[in-house]
Formats: structure tokens, sequence, C-alpha cells
């Protein structure tokens, strides 16, 4: 019945798109996730530049104009102003920014103005740094916008994500989808994201690169991996639609060996889609394993955590070496159910909508997973070596189980992993079996609106009612 009330909500939506300006897709989202009035179809949404000091703004335009961004740190009064060339999908790099301070910033395309929002750099290293991380938010964007709201009750400084963030990759998709329900946090929190097979579904070229920032310098090419270093922690963000590539592995290497070689960064969390270990329904990946797990595991190297998603689920994986293997893929998607089937030991699994807030101060990391009514299902705690030891774990839901199994932690990788009080995870699912890409889910959007047209209300119904059975079939 969820379905359907959603999908009768699509007509409405739809109904509202039609006979209006173009706004964008997200006009037609208003009435459920607000956006700012103006000419822009997305954002403005942030993404950490490759260095601590460096922000980069994105937004989209309906057609061609210009790019500025005004700039100016809170509390003072003038605007510093970075211009762009003319555009439908807008960039701006803002360099040479203070750390650990708030700036208030505005986009401009012609005579239109963005709201003011803020944003905040990276701590110095040693700084306290709260990174958020989950995955799979497609299909659904009623729970993907539950998941949301609890990330910014989390006040992240960075939200991860490791992709199939829409069923098909489209740029109209990620209009219609998943901007309508992250536009807020997205304008004032940097989201970096990892493609998903369902993200390179449509053709990244023209889809997904043109919208999603990647961490680099100006003048570098887009390319679908990346890297930046927050605080005291490198983040290597790599594309599993692609992991045997040697030039990623090499990329890999290189970010590790620059990590180990630099006093003051403390940890490395490396996130892609395809998990190395999983105890759901696509299982492990072999290919990562083979090709990106040894240098992960390297005892030489600083990765504390390896974050994934692509089964719905959350779980949490060991294989003695000092690395927790993170999968949460909980982010909107139909759940899966989970098995023994991984090649690790799966330390928590649970079916269940996730995302995990982790906490980083000098050499301790905390990490707490939490399902969709904000009640923690599983929690752990790395240290650095060095540190001051491990400390208590998160405090554990009031119906706690008993069925986490410590992790066993080995010293090999460099830090350690204590696992926490996690509770019972739940049971909220039954196996679905989406996960193909390239299976097409517009979910009702409002297309309509992009196309620059009318539709009549027949359409209208029968495009809600054919939203509605795909909607279906991709949760059978
Ligand atoms: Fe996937």
């Amino acid at each position: 019945m969820g379905s359907l009330r959603k999908s009768l909500f699509a007509v409405f939506l739809l109904a509202s798109c039609t006979g209006s300006e173009d706004t964008g897709v997200g006009a037609g989202r208003q009435a459920a996730y607000p956006l700012q009035a103006g000419p822009f179809t997305y954002g403005p949404m942030l993404g950490r530049g490759v260095t601590p000091t460096s922000m980069i703004v994105k937004w989209g335009t309906g057609s061609s104009a210009g790019t500025t961004v005004l700039y100016r740190q809170k509390g003072t009064t003038t605007f510093q102003q970075k211009d762009g060339a003319a555009a439908v999908d807008h960039e701006a790099y803002l360099t040479g920014l203070t750390p650990g301070t708030t700036y208030e910033y505005k986009v401009k395309s012609g005579s239109s103005e963005s709201p003011v929002y803020t944003f905040t750099t990276c701590p110095d290293p040693g700084g306290p740094l709260d990174v958020v991380f989950y995955g799979d938010s497609r299909s659904d964007e009623d729970m993907h916008a539950t998941i949301i709201r609890l990330i910014r009750e989390k006040s992240p400084d960075i939200v991860l994500d490791s992709g199939d963030v829409t069923a098909n990759g489209s740029y109209s998709s990620y209009l219609s989808e998943f901007f309508p329900v992250v536009q807020e946090i997205v304008a004032s929190v940097p989201l970096m994201l990892a493609p998903g097979n369902h993200d390179v579904a449509s053709t990244p070229s023209t889809n997904y690169a043109r919208i999603f920032p990647v961490a680099k310098n100006e003048s570098d090419p887009w390319r679908s991996y990346y890297a930046f270093t927050c605080g005291n922690s490198m983040f290597v963000s790599l594309d599993s639609n692609n992991a045997s590539s040697s030039e990623q592995r090499t990329f890999l290497a290189e970010k590790l060996a620059e990590a180990k070689n630099t006093p003051s960064t403390e940890h490395v969390f490396v996130y892609f889609h395809h998990s190395a270990y999983s105890p759901g329904r696509h299982g492990d990946s072999s290919t990562v394993q083979s090709k990106w797990v040894p240098l992960l595991e390297d005892p030489a190297h600083k990765v504390r955590a390896v974050f994934s998603g692509h089964d719905h689920i959350y779980a949490r994986l060991s294989t003695g070496k000092g690395v927790a293997y993170v999968v949460s893929g909980g982010g909107g998607a139909s759940l899966y159910s989970s098995d023994d089937s991984s090649d690790a030991e799966t330390v928590k699994a649970a079916s269940v909508n996730n995302f995990v807030a982790v906490h980083i101060t000098g050499k301790r990391v905390e990490a707490v997973a939490y399902d969709d009514k904000g009640t923690v299902i599983d929690s752990f705690q790395v240290t650095a070596p060095g540190g001051s030891g491990d400390i208590d774990a998160g405090s554990p839901r009031p119906d706690a189980g008993s069925d986490n199994n410590p992790v066993d932690a080995g010293t090999s990788g460099g830090g350690t992993v204590d696992s926490g009080n996690g509770g019972n995870g739940g049971n909220g699912g039954n196996g679905g079996s989406g996960g193909n890409a390239g299976d097409g889910d517009l979910e009702g959007g409002c297309q309509v609106s992009m196309a620059r047209r009318a539709t009549p209300p027949l359409v209208i119904l029968l495009g809600a009612l054919a939203a509605f059975l795909r909607r279906r079939r991709a949760r059978v």
C-alpha cells in the first residue's frame, strides 16, 4: 500500500509540474522536499577539494548561464567572488580557505541567486572530524529522506556515499529522485560519492559525471576515483565498477604510500560500491579482494575501515588484519537478507536501512551504525598505533542483544579494532532481488518539467501507474 500511496502522490507531484514555468525537476517535488526558487535544477552542492583548504561548489541551471560563487567568512561583511565559464552544469573551486572556519556562500547564475548557505572547512590535523557513510539510496525516496533526516541530526562534516544513487543513473533521475531529498544537506555538507553499478547504467560522462564532484584540482580532468585529506584522515573513493583497472590500483597504492609517509595523516578510510566482503545477496567481490585487499591490509598502511554498499544490509566483517569491512547499503533500496557465505568473519549483520556515523579524534576512531529509527545497531572503535587505548563502545539500543561477536583485532594493520555493544539489527529484510544495473526506474519524477512541456492528465496518470509497476517489480 505504501507504494500505491506513493504512486498516487506522484500523480499529484507530476500534476504540479505541468503548466508551470520550468524551474527544473525539483519544482515538482517542492511539496515534499522544498528546493530553492529560481532557475536552479540542482544544487548548490558541495564537494571537498583535494586539499583541506579548498571546497568545490556545483549546481545546475536549465540552460547555459553564468557561474559565480560569492563567499565570505561568517561574521565578515564582504563577499569574495569566484567566477567561471557559462554552463548548464556549474562548477567553482574555492581555494586558499582557512582551516576549521565557517563560511557563508551563495551561487549566482545570471540574475538569479541562491539563498545564503554555510560550509565549514576541514579542521587542522588532530581536530575532531565527523563523517557519515551510507549508500544505495535508490528507489525509495521516502526511506532515503528518513535516512537523510537522521544523518543531518549527526551534523557531519562530510557525507560519503557508496553509490547506486538512483536506479538508472540518468541525469534526469538524479534531479527528480536524489536532489529533492538531499538538497538541504548537500548545500552545507560536502557529499562525496563513489559510483555504483546503477550509476554507470547510463553513460557516466553525460549523466553522473556532469553532476557529482570529485576531489581534484580545477585543471584536472574528472575521473571516477579520487582521494582527499581532511583533518588527520585521508579518504579514498574508488570505482569498483572497474576494480580490475591497473591505473586505479596504482592510484590506490600511491595514495596509501602518501598517507604512510605523512605523519599528520593518522587514518585512511577507503570506500567504494562492491564489497570486498559481504554476507549479503551479492556477496564477496573476488576482483576487489584480489586487486585492492592486499593493499588495504598491508601492515605498513593506515587503513582503519573500508566502507561499501551494493548489498542492501548493514554488516561488519573482519579478516583478522585490523581493517573493519563495513557494508552499509541501507539508504533506501529494498533490503536483502544475509547469510554466512563471506570469506571473512561476519561480526554483525542486520537487514535494515542504515547509515554509519564516524567520529575521528586524534588517533581514535569511533563508528556507530544506526537504523532508520535512529537506533544503534552496531558500534566499533579503532585506535591507531600510539593511541591511548581503546575507548568505550557506543551506547547500545535499549533492547540490545548479545549477538555481537568481538572482532579478532589484529595488530598487523597498525590499528586495533574493538567491537562495541551493538544491538539487534532487526529483521526488516526478506531478500529482495534488485540490483541489476540498467533496471530503469525513473520513480515518477518530474521529467515533464525537465522537458519543458505540459503533459496531458491521462499521460500523467499512465506514467504514474507505470512507475508504480516498475517499483513493484524492482521490489520482487
Ligand atoms: Fe549496486
